[in-house]
């Protein structure tokens, strides 16, 4: 059990906030006053989500995703589903998937390709907060993301390790005993 004096802090609040407002720029710019499903993906987007909502200009309706990746601990075993899917039609929709973040990259293909094979969507922005690009296994990219880190595992801002640290205002990394 980590206690949490164990996590070293990496992104700052203030940090976060600010790249947050610099995605919420691009999509309001490349958006304008079109209309948007914004979905969160449970569980770990859900301060992401909720905080980029708030910075966007245009008409914003927020649904919800859950996925499972079967895996242990803190690596990802590639199997991935989704396990509720709370969505409405989308069909002929602009859809921005908030993600927390892109790690091997076998959820972001997923949900590409899960949008792709449901719906006809008029547009998919793929946005994560964090991009973890040397762990990738699969050539998938995010359109947007707001910081590219190390390979850490990382919790807080939604991130979990076991369930916990996802309350956390900033993200931190958990040191490894040596
Ligand atoms: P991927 O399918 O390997 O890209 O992993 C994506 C999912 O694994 C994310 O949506 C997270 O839920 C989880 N994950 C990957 N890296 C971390 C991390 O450093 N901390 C917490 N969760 C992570
Ligand atoms: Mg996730």
């Amino acid at each position: 059990m980590y206690t949490e004096q164990d996590i070293k802090p990496l992104i700052s609040e203030s940090q976060i906030q600010q790249a947050i407002k610099t995605m919420a720029d691009n999509l309001n710019n490349l958006y304008k006053q079109e209309e948007v499903y914004l979905i969160c993906v449970l569980k770990g987007s859900v301060m992401f989500m909720t905080d980029l909502a708030k910075q966007l200009k245009m008409p914003v309706k927020m649904e919800f995703i859950r996925l499972s990746s079967y895996g242990s601990g803190t690596e990802s075993s590639g199997k991935v589903r989704a396990i509720d899917i709370l969505l409405p039609d989308l069909n002929d929709k602009n859809v921005i998937i908030a993600e927390d973040i892109v790690d091997t990259g076998h959820t972001a293909k997923f949900l590409t390709d899960f949008f792709d094979y449901k719906f006809k969507v008029k547009s998919l922005t793929f946005c994560s907060l964090l991009d973890k690009k040397i762990k990738r296994v699969v050539d998938i990219n995010p359109d947007y993301y707001c910081f590219e880190i190390d390979d850490k595992f990382v919790v807080g801002y939604g991130l979990d390790n076991d369930g916990l640290y996802r309350n956390l205002p900033y993200i931190g990394y958990i040191e490894t005993q040596s």
